[in-house]
C-alpha cells in the first residue's frame, strides 16, 4: 500500500458527523434546493448570481465556450469592480457601515467605512492616473497588510488597470521576475510593515528588484513604519501624491472579460505562472461563494479571514467577495503570536467576530500552543468557521470545532485554488452534515469528479484525480502571456476536463476527500512552492553541484521542504557542517523568500535517477519521511540509495 493510500484508509475510518445547528439551518442563506436548481439549469443559476452585482451594461450571453478552454463569461456585459465593491453600497445608504476594522500589529487601529473607502480609493485612482497608469496597464503591489493594500487594488480596478499583488515575504528576485513578466509600469510598496513586534522593511527589496526592471516608471511608497529608506529617482510618496488628490472619481465600466488581476503561482517548472482573472465572472463567484459558504448576513456578521492578501485567499475573501457583499470585515496586519499567543482570539473577542476563515497550518500551530490559550477569550460570537489551503486532518478539524467553535459552530473545509479564483468544493453550513477531513460536495453550479488514469469517473469508494468538468465563472482565463502553457498544464491531462493536480477520493456516500498534490508542487503552510524553484535556488549557490527537493509530511506546516544536495567545493572547503547548511538555507531564503527555506538539508554523494535522468523524488521522500525505501528497480544505478542511506544515520 502506498503512503497516500494508507493516509486514505485512516481518513475513511473517520465516522464522526456534525449536522448543522438547527437554528443555522433554519435561517441559512442557502438550502439544499440550490443544488437542484443549479443542476437543472447551470447557466441560469450563474446568471441569477451575476444579478447580485450592478452592471452598467447587461450581458448578451452567459457563457461562450465555443473555443475551449478559453472561456468568456457574461459576454458583452460591462461593470466596474470597484464600483460594485464600494460605491454602490454608499449609494444604497450604507456609507457609514464599516468595511474594515483594521488592526495593526503594534495595536494601532483604523476603521474604514464604505464612505471612507470610496474617498480613499478615488484619491488613489486619481493618483495612478496622474502617474500615467491607463486602462489595461499592469501595476505591481508589494505591500504589508495595511489598508492601502485593498485601497490600491480597488484603485486599479476603478481605472481598469490590472494589479499583480506580490506577497510581501517574497525576495527581490521573485518580485523582479513577476514585475518583468507582467511588464508593470508602477510598483506600489511601503517602507515596511510590522512582523513579530518589529518593523520589517520592504522598500530595500523593491529597490533591488526594480534596479533592472526597465518597465517600471514609478514606485509609489506608503509610509507605514517611518523607518529611513533610501530614495531613488522613480520614488514618489503616497502621502504626497495620493493625499492631495480629489476624492471624487467616476469609475470606468469595463468589459466583463477585462483583466482584473494577475496572481503568480508556482509551477512544476521553474517559472511562476501568472494566473489571469477577469472581472464579471470572478466577482460573481467570489460574491456568491462568500455569501453561501460563510452564510454571510451582511447586516450583522463580522467576518475575518486571517490570510494575507498576497495570496488568492486574501484577494477573493478579504477584498473582492466580502466587499461585493457589503460585509464588515476585520483585517489584521501581523503574526498570531505578537505580542502573545492569544492575539487572534483577542481580536475575535474585541470585534465580536462571527465568521472566521483560516488555514489548517495555523490551526495545528494553535493546537501545539495549547488549549488553554483560546480558553481565556470570549469566542462566543463565532457561528461559522472555515478552513482553506490544504487538506485539514480530522484532529485539527475537531480541535477547531471544539476549542474555537465551542462544539457548536460548523466547520467548512473549502477546496479551491489560485486558478479556480473562488471556492469550488465545500460543505454548506446550513445544509451539509460535516465529516472531519472532507470537503464534501461541489458547490451548486460546479461540476467536479474524481477520475482514474484514463479519465473515467471512479465509483464511490474509489480514488484518483480531481477534475472539473464544466467551466465556472471565476476560472482562470489563461496564464499571462502563455496560452499554450495554460492548455498544457490544465487541459491536456484529460480530454475536455480541467486537471487540478490534486489527488482525491469519493467515499461510500460520494463525498469528496482531497489528498494533496499529485505533481511536484509542495504545499507548505498552504502555500504552493515548486520543487524545481527551490532546486534552482540551491544550484545557484556556487558550492552546490546538484540538488533535489521533496515535500515531507510535517505536523505543523502540512509539508516541509527537504533538500538533498551534492556539494562542490575546492579542496579543504567546508561543505558539510552546520554553518554550510545554514548558509544554504539563507541563500534559498534570499532567492525565494523565507517561506521557501528548507526545513532540512542533507548532503549526499549522489541523487537517485532513472535511466532517462529523471530524479526519483519518490525515493527521496521515503528517506525524508524516514521510511524504508520503496522499489528501486528503475534506478539507473541501484547502489545510489545505499550510498545515500549510509550518509544518513537516521534513515532506514
Ligand atoms: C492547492 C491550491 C485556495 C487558496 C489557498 C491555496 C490545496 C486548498 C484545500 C482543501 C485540500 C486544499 C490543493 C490545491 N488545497 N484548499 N480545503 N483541502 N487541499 O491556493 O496556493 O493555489 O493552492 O491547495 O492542493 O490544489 P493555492
Amino acid at each position: 500500500m502506498s503512503e497516500s493510500q494508507k493516509t486514505l484508509s485512516n481518513l475513511l475510518r473517520e465516522t464522526r458527523r456534525f449536522p448543522p445547528p438547527a437554528e443555522l439551518a433554519e435561517s441559512a442563506n442557502v438550502t439544499a434546493a440550490a443544488y437542484e436548481e443549479a443542476a437543472n439549469d447551470r447557466l441560469g443559476f450563474w446568471e441569477r448570481q451575476a444579478d447580485r452585482l450592478a452592471w452598467s451594461k447587461r450581458w448578451d450571453e452567459v457563457l461562450d465556450w465555443t473555443n475551449p478552454p478559453f472561456a468568456r463569461w457574461f459576454v458583452g456585459g460591462e461593470l466596474n469592480v470597484a464600483y460594485n465593491c464600494v460605491d454602490r453600497h454608499v449609494e444604497a445608504g450604507l456609507g457609514a457601515k464599516v468595511a474594515y476594522h483594521w488592526e495593526g500589529e503594534p495595536g494601532d487601529t483604523r476603521t474604514l467605512t464604505y464612505a471612507d473607502l470610496r474617498r480613499e480609493v478615488s484619491k488613489a485612482a486619481n493618483a495612478l492616473l496622474e502617474l500615467g497608469v491607463r486602462k489595461g496597464d499592469r501595476v505591481a503591489i508589494y505591500l504589508p497588510m495595511i489598508p492601502e493594500l485593498p485601497i490600491a487594488m480597488l484603485a486599479c480596478a476603478r481605472i481598469g488597470a490590472t494589479h499583480s499583488v506580490v506577497f510581501g515575504g517574497f525576495s527581490a528576485d521573485a518580485l523582479r521576475t513577476r514585475i518583468d513578466d507582467a511588464q508593470a509600469r508602477v510598483v506600489i510598496t511601503a517602507d515596511g510593515g510590522y512582523r513579530r513586534g518589529k518593523p520589517s522593511a520592504l522598500k530595500p527589496t523593491v529597490d533591488e528588484a526594480v534596479a533592472d526592471a526597465p518597465s517600471v516608471e514609478h514606485v509609489l511608497v506608503v509610509r507605514r513604519t517611518g523607518e529611513d529608506v533610501a530614495e531613488t529617482d522613480r520614488d514618489v510618496w503616497w502621502e504626497d501624491v495620493v493625499e492631495r488628490q480629489s476624492d471624487q472619481h467616476t469609475p470606468e465600466p469595463v468589459d466583463a472579460e477585462h483583466p482584473l488581476f494577475i496572481l503568480y503561482t508556482s509551477g512544476t517548472t521553474g517559472k511562476p505562472k501568472g494566473i489571469l482573472h477577469t472581472s464579471g465572472g470572478y466577482l460573481t463567484q467570489t460574491a456568491y461563494t462568500h455569501w453561501a459558504v460563510m452564510d454571510l448576513k451582511p447586516e450583522k456578521d463580522v467576518y475575518w479571514c486571517s490570510a494575507d492578501i498576497g495570496w488568492v485567499t486574501g484577494h477573493s475573501y478579504i477584498v473582492y467577495g466580502p466587499l461585493a457583499n457589503g460585509a464588515t470585515s476585520v483585517m489584521y496586519e501581523g503574526t498570531p503570536d505578537t505580542p502573545h499567543r492569544g492575539r487572534w482570539w483577542d481580536v475575535i473577542a474585541k470585534y465580536k467576530v462571527t465568521t472566521f476563515y483560516t488555514a489548517p497550518t495555523a490551526i495545528r500551530t494553535f493546537m501545539k500552543w495549547g488549549d488553554d490559550i483560546p480558553a481565556r477569550y470570549d469566542l462566543s460570537s463565532l457561528r461559522v468557521l472555515g478552513s482553506v489551503g490544504e487538506p485539514i486532518n480530522p484532529e485539527a478539524y475537531v480541535w477547531y470545532r471544539e476549542h474555537i467553535g465551542a462544539n457548536r459552530t460548523p466547520v467548512v473545509d473549502t477546496w479551491w485554488q489560485t486558478e479556480t479564483g473562488a471556492i469550488m468544493i465545500s460543505p454548506l453550513p446550513g445544509v451539509t452534515e460535516g465529516k472531519p477531513g472532507a470537503a464534501m460536495r461541489p458547490l451548486p453550479g460546479i461540476v467536479a469528479d474524481v477520475v482514474d488514469d484514463h479519465g473515467e469517473s471512479v465509483p464511490n469508494g474509489g480514488g484518483g484525480f480531481l477534475v472539473l468538468k464544466e467551466p465556472w465563472p471565476s476560472m482562470l482565463r489563461t496564464i499571462w502571456g502563455d496560452d499554450e502553457r495554460y492548455v498544457k498544464t490544465y487541459w491536456s491531462r484529460f480530454d475536455g476536463m480541467y486537471f487540478a493536480g490534486d489527488g482525491a477520493k469519493k467515499d461510500e456516500d460520494g463525498d469528496l476527500w482531497l489528498l494533496g498534490r499529485v505533481d511536484d508542487v509542495m504545499l507548505v503552510s498552504g502555500h504552493n512552492i515548486s520543487t524545481t524553484e527551490v532546486e534552482s535556488a540551491l544550484v545557484s549557490h556556487p558550492k552546490v553541484a546538484e540538488a533535489a527537493v521533496v515535500g515531507s509530511t510535517d505536523p505543523v506546516t502540512g509539508q516541509a521542504i527537504v533538500a538533498f544536495v551534492i556539494p562542490r567545493g575546492a579542496a579543504g572547503e567546508e561543505v558539510e557542517g552546520e554553518a554550510f547548511l545554514q548558509e544554504l538555507r539563507e541563500h534559498v531564503s534570499r532567492k525565494l523568500g523565507p517561506i521557501a527555506k528548507p526545513r532540512q538539508i542533507m548532503i549526499v554523494p549522489e541523487l537517485p535517477k532513472t535511466r532517462s535522468g529523471k530524479i526519483m523524488r519518490r525515493l527521496l521522500r521515503d528517506v525524508a519521511e524516514n521510511r524504508s525505501i520503496g522499489d528501486v528497480s528503475t534506478l539507473a544505478d541501484g547502489t545510489v540509495m545505499d550510498l545515500i542511506s549510509a550518509k544518513l544515520p537516521d534513515a532506514k
